[in-house]
């Protein structure tokens, strides 16, 4: 067998279908780019039709079937209407890519009702309520996966935590929860950590060079996390290769959490 057969018996996502929530933009728009260039059929959700277009037409520009779905992920009818109209595109997904999410970031002292219940409904409701929509069908079909896109906030404070870290705290809980439920049927999930990473959701700290230098110190590698670093942990969370890896955080932070 040559070292490619091999490697794309692992690794391919040929016949997969992905849907990724916050495909639009950084993160999720570098894992939305890496499962659809390993074969996948990508689905990117979000609210802005701009970016969702321009995603879209750049993985097609690459070859590779996607389609967008602009949803408000906010709210739970707004999450039943975009997995209702994302599996009009390519059918039921085989792979969900959690990774819209938001950090508001006020003082806790100050965090309000409105703040948690926003975090809460888009960082962990979101998830929820998508994994209860796919996860038994995937099971059913006796293949899955399920990748959360949470924080080293999840594990310690950071910058003001506040309802995020907590946010994250639990979706990696309801990693764990899932991939009880679900492994046994062949449905891995597993959370990608990320450290800091230069994205839109942290264009304040991202602009200040001092700070930005200050935080590539802190990693083992020497600098901050890119979209792009996510590619090769995604594809191999999202492909056979992961079948006995569920429950797990997968930390790509450069080091960042053991330095
Ligand atoms: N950047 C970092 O340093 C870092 C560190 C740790 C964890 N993370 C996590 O990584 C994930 C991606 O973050 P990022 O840095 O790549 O952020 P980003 O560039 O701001 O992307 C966020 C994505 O979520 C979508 N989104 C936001 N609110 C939404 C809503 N109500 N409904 C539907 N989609 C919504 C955005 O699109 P629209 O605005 O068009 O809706 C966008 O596609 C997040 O879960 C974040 O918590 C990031």
């Amino acid at each position: 067998m040559d070292s490619q057969h091999y490697l794309s018996e692992l690794f391919s996502l040929d016949g997969r279908v992905a849907l990724v929530t916050g495909g639009s933009s950084g993160i999720g728009r570098g894992i939305a780019q890496a499962l659809a260039r390993a074969g996948a059929s990508v689905v990117v959700v979000a609210r802005k039709e701009a970016e969702l277009t321009a995603t879209v037409e750049e993985l097609q520009a690459l070859g590779c079937r996607a389609a967008r779905v602009s949803a408000d992920l906010g709210t739970r009818d707004g999450v039943r209407a975009a997995a209702e109209q994302a599996v009009e595109a390519f059918g039921e997904p085989d792979i969900l890519v959690n990774c819209a999410g938001i950090n508001l970031r006020p003082p806790m002292s100050e965090l309000d009702d409105e703040v948690w219940d926003t975090t809460m409904a888009l960082n962990l409701d979101a998830p929820f309520l998508l994994g209860r929509r796919f996860g038994p069908a995937m099971a059913g079909r006796g293949f899955g996966r399920i990748i959360h896109v949470t924080s080293q906030q999840a594990h310690r404070a950071f910058v003001q935590s506040g309802a995020y870290g907590v946010s994250k705290g639990a979706l990696e809980s309801l990693a764990r929860s899932q991939a009880e439920a679900w492994s046994p049927y062949g449905v891995t999930v597993n959370t990608l950590v990320p450290g800091f990473v230069m994205t839109p959701l942290n264009r304040r700290l991202s602009s200040d060079p001092e700070k930005v230098a200050a935080l590539a110190a802190r990693t083992m590698v020497g600098r901050n996390g890119l979209a792009e670093d996510f590619a090769g942990a995604a594809v191999f969370l999202a492909s056979a290769a992961s079948a006995y890896v569920t429950g797990q955080s997968v930390f790509v932070d450069g080091g960042f959490s053991v330095h």
